[in-house]
């Protein structure tokens, strides 16, 4: 069984509210949340004002995917506007392990974001202080691109750095569906973050139970 994160980035932004009550509806695992500040990726999203909006719609955990230039100067903001677990990228920030310490001081869970090119043992001493890393399998900014295959390796090479007694939990994001997916399971991810497959389905809740059933 994979834990499902969908990936608000695909939902229709026209009817946020309505796109929320439904994942609240499904019980899904996360909801996954990705902020692009048009300088880190070559795109531009949402920030803490439309997190603080649709957090009145569910109790379940925002997992917000920091893509944003210097997330050390407003991950306050993302935890006030109500994140329960915060991933920022690697090469986003000077002072990576100040920041994960900072984000956990603060009652939240903290994530490293790796892209596609960057190997986990750039993260390695610093892994038994982390809630999850997040594997890039597509070059983040955008969805509905296609799965990058060398992310499969990348995950079972993160599994035996990480070890078998290891808390932190393995999660993947881009180009997922029920074949990539199960294939990323069986590398050992446990979440699974999914944007285009779930929300531009013929049937949104049938993707859902798929990927869940992995
Ligand atoms: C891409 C985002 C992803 C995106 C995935 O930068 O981080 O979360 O929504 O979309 P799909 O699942 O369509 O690849
Ligand atoms: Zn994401």
């Amino acid at each position: 069984m994979a834990l499902v994160a969908p990936s608000i980035l695909s939902a229709d932004f026209s009817n946020l509210g309505e796109e929320i009550k439904f994942l609240d509806r499904e019980q899904v695992d996360y909801i996954h949340i990705d902020v692009m500040d048009g300088v880190y990726v070559p795109n531009l999203t949402f920030g803490p004002p439309v997190i603080r909006a649709i957090r009145d719609y569910t109790d379940i955990p925002f997992d917000v995917h920091l893509m944003i230039d210097r997330p050390e100067r407003s991950v306050e903001d993302y935890i006030e506007a109500g994140a329960d677990r915060i991933t920022f990228h690697v090469d986003a920030t000077t002072h990576v392990h100040r920041l994960v310490h900072r984000i956990k001081d603060a009652g939240v869970s903290a994530g490293i974001s790796l892209n596609p090119h960057q190997s986990p043992d750039l993260i390695r001493y610093i892994l038994n202080d982390l809630d999850l890393v997040l594997l890039m399998s597509v070059n983040p900014g955008f969805g509905g691109q296609s799965f990058i295959e060398e992310t499969e390796e990348k995950a079972r090479h993160l599994k035996r750095l990480l070890g078998d007694d290891n808390s932190c939990e393995i999660m993947v994001d881009g180009g997922i569906n029920a074949d990539t997916g199960r294939r990323m399971v069986d590398a050992g991810c446990e979440s699974l973050v999914a944007g285009s497959y779930i929300f531009k389905s013929e049937n949104p809740r049938e993707a859902i139970d798929m990927l869940r059933s992995l």
